[in-house]
């Protein structure tokens, strides 16, 4: 059995300690180590987002990354994003639109909307963004650039792009 490293982080505002094998994603460790189920494994190649999280408040392929490279990090899952029992306002929102039709991919649909919504709040510009230097505005547009990552099979695609818009108004 290959030794293992010893690994603190936070996962949703708790301190995790943890020994584990290097080649163990961070995907792995939520799931299968810490038991949040929340985030899903659909490809495990990096393309289809079902198992964004949140590093820092930044958004990642959980798949692609090694869990001893987020030491000492703040890792955010689904699980994490409501708070002292009530959903956030994209959950809400995403109710609301009946955006949750198969429910694998929502779990990282929601975390990158959370993500999004922050850099756009940020200022920080997508690929769609006029000039790519200049200053976003909340569009569909931008939305649907900046979901582009997670992939909906069942295309509740406009459903999620109007409950994004509706929060980030
Ligand atoms: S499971 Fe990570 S991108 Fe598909
Ligand atoms: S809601 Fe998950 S594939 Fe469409």
């Amino acid at each position: 059995m290959p030794p293992e490293s010893p690994l603190a982080l936070t996962v949703n505002g708790a301190r995790v300690d943890v020994d584990v094998d290097a080649r163990v994603t961070l995907l792995d460790l939520l799931r299968e180590l810490l038991g949040l189920t929340g985030t899903k494994k659909g490809c495990d190649r990096g393309q289809c987002g079902a198992c964004t999280v949140l590093v820092e408040g930044r958004r990642v392929n959980s798949c692609l990354v090694l869990a001893l490279t987020v030491a000492g990090c703040e890792v955010t899952t689904v699980e994490g994003l409501a708070s002292a029992g009530a959903l956030s306002p994209l959950q809400r929102a995403f109710l609301e639109h009946d955006a949750y039709q198969c429910g694998y991919c929502t779990p990282g649909q929601l975390c990158s909307a959370t993500a999004a919504l922050a850099e756009l709040g940020a200022g920080a510009p997508s690929a769609v963004t006029p000039d790519g230097t200049g200053a976003p505005i909340l569009s569909a547009e931008e939305i649907r650039e900046r979901m582009s990552g997670n992939l909906c099979r069942c295309a509740a695609y406009p459903n999620i792009v109007d409950a994004i818009l509706e929060v980030g108004a």
